[in-house]
């Protein structure tokens, strides 16, 4: 059995995919912050020399944040990257690695595919490309998977920043021309796991099927969150953020269906599970 080293492993996506491996027996090794840097060269041997497979989950994730913080962002989504799978080519490792819907400008009429040319449009989403450009030019055996819209028991998500709101206004205002799926990363962690025992390899979409606007997924959750709070349409131009957002964000998934066991679940049943764990 491949020993598995997951990096960023106190992050919301990277706590789901240590209980998912360790819970199918997998030997695991884990590195984070503060003790681990991705970004210091002797942090990636150490991690490298820890196991067979190295995934990925730490990244420089404050969307906003990066516009002000470029270097820093640059440094840990994509040089760091880049160097972990030079170290993995040399040592014969594997990398799992995990990107964004921010990669793509968001103006395409339907759901991109792994083959749509990227065209980040913030901070984030360039220095997210470049980890995976250099990831691939690393010569290392490397999976890549998009994700977009996570959310799970270990992080801030959309659905905590609601209830948040919530609890100080009656009415919130909802984007409602965004489209995408939000997806729980309990989910993503167990495909994960599928995909890296199918030694999967390449660039790979994965959401929750079906797709809904930032304004009806907020509906669906405040019915079940707080019922008595409105949730009125607003459009991306009346509500500013530092960072440009795609509007498109749906994935095209049918590379991912043609190898995993199971159907994508629809988006709203992993997050009406999800939504009574925060009542
Ligand atoms: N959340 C989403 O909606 C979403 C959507 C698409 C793709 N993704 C991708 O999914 C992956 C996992 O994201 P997530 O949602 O789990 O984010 P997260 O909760 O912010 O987790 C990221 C982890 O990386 C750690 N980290 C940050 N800088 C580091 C460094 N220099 N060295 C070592 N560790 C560092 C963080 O530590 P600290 O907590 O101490 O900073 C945190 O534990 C990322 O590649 C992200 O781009 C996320």
């Amino acid at each position: 059995m491949d020993s598995i080293v997951i990096l960023g492993s106190g992050g919301m996506l990277g706590s789901d995919v240590v209980s998912a491996f360790s819970a199918r027996g997998c030997p695991v090794a884990d590195f984070d912050q503060p003790a681990w840097d991705i970004t210091r060269h002797e942090s990636r041997q150490e991690a490298i020399a820890a196991g067979d497979v190295i995934i990925n989950c730490a990244a420089y994730t404050d969307v906003d944040g990066a516009e002000s913080n470029q270097q820093l962002a640059t440094a840990v989504n994509g040089e760091a990257v880049g160097e972990l799978g030079l170290l993995a080519a040399a040592a014969g490792r594997r990398v799992v690695h995990f990107s964004t819907d921010f990669v793509f400008d968001g103006t395409k009429e339907n759901p991109y595919s792994e083959d749509d040319a990227p065209c980040p449009i913030s901070v984030y989403g360039h220095s997210k490309l470049l980890g995976e450009s250099m990831l691939a030019a690393s010569g290392c055996d490397y999976l890549t998977v998009r994700l977009q819209w996570t959310y799970g028991q270990h992080g801030e998500n959309f659905f905590t920043r609601l209830l948040k709101w919530a609890e100080t206004r009656d009415v919130l205002q909802v984007v409602d021309d965004q489209v995408g799926s939000p997806t729980a990363t309990v989910d993503v962690a167990a495909t994960i796991c599928e995909l890296v025992e199918k030694n999967a390899g390449g660039t790979f979409h994965y959401a929750a099927s079906g797709y809904g606007s930032r304004h009806e997924i907020a509906a669906f959750a405040m019915a079940t969150l707080a019922p008595s709070c409105k949730v009125e349409p607003c459009s991306s131009d009346a509500f500013k953020a530092t960072a440009p957002r795609p509007r498109n964000s749906r994935f095209d998934c049918r590379k991912a269906d043609e190898i995993l066991n199971q159907p994508r679940p629809h988006w709203q049943e992993p997050l009406a599970t999800f939504l009574e764990t925060l009542k």
